[in-house]
């Protein structure tokens, strides 16, 4: 199975005098939004490799939106029906979880993102965790990592946290698919980036710690996250104590990746996935087009 793993699309379509518009002005490092033309080769980008038959799979993993404005939701939904107009809930192309900046700076999940992404099936309930699962041997698990007012609200709704409930649901989902290859997918990170600037530390998933214990107690192979802009992966090599693989990795920023010690910009992953084994491989934004990074 082929996954493409694209993070931190950031359309932004606020205009106006608010925090984002003047916080975007004065730091760098709140410019993070994407070039409406970028995005444009990427949609083709994918579309190229699913009409070679080179992607199984579009993941994308939260701040979808730079600040949940309805307008930019629907650009979202406009650009990536283009690679599949089926619901989303139940795709096998397409799946997309909320990240902080999709997620407004009230309630308890992601009401707005849900009400956008799933018209059809959202009553005030959270969906997550959504499974989808790839033959008889690979499952997907969606994760909305945004939850819990109001602790995960500070710093801009950085902080992320899965809410008691859906963690329940979770667990339950990993204790029933324990002998397939269990993917989850989220938004926030579980472990540091220690290449990642100042602060790091701050801003890791809440409890990320008991989450990883029962995650890799549970079997799951390979956890993919956004929202640090930064690419990074962390594998736990088997040992005689510590007889299960699990692969943590994070995907870069299509909008704009953190420049610390990289010079990859708008880049996304392509994950090859077979007999338990992941292979990874990058696509960057070079000289105007997609093209694999070596
Ligand atoms: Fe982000
Ligand atoms: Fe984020």
């Amino acid at each position: 199975m082929r996954i493409a793993h694209v993070s931190d699309v950031h359309i932004h379509r606020r205009k106006g005098l608010n925090h984002y518009n003047i916080l975007y002005t004065l730091f760098n490092a709140f410019n993070t939004r994407i070039d409406l033309n970028l995005l444009d080769d990427l949609i083709s980008d994918l579309k190229t490799l699913k009409e070679k038959g080179e992607l199984d799979h579009v993941l994308i993993t939260g701040d979808i939106t730079n600040t949940y404005h309805s307008e930019e939701f629907k650009v979202f939904i406009e650009k990536f029906k283009q690679l599949d107009d089926s619901d989303w809930y139940e795709s096998k192309f397409l799946s997309v979880v909320p990240g902080n900046h999709d997620r407004g700076h009230f309630g308890n999940f992601s009401k707005k993102f849900l009400r956008r992404i799933y018209p059809d099936r959202f009553k005030n309930k959270d969906l997550h965790p959504i499974v989808k699962s790839f033959g008889n041997n690979i499952v997907l698990i969606l994760i909305d990592s945004t939850g819990e007012f109001p602790l995960s609200n500070l710093l801009l709704g950085s902080l992320g946290k899965i809410d008691r409930r859906q963690y329940k649901r979770l667990l339950e989902t990993l204790r029933r698919n324990k002998d397939k290859f269990k993917i989850l997918a989220l938004h926030h990170h579980p472990l540091i980036i220690p290449y990642y600037r100042r602060a790091a530390q701050l801003t890791v998933l809440r409890k990320a710690r008991k989450y990883l214990i029962d995650f890799y107690s549970l079997g799951v192979d390979l956890i993919l996250h956004g929202h640090r802009h930064y690419p990074f992966n962390w594998i736990h090599e088997p040992t005689p104590l510590s007889s299960h693989k699990m692969t943590v990795i994070c995907a870069s920023s299509v909008a704009r990746a953190t420049q610390h010690y990289t010079n990859i910009f708008n880049a996304y992953n392509v994950y090859h996935i077979e007999d338990n084994k992941v292979t990874i491989r990058q696509r960057g934004y070079i000289d105007g087009q997609y093209k694999w990074l070596e």
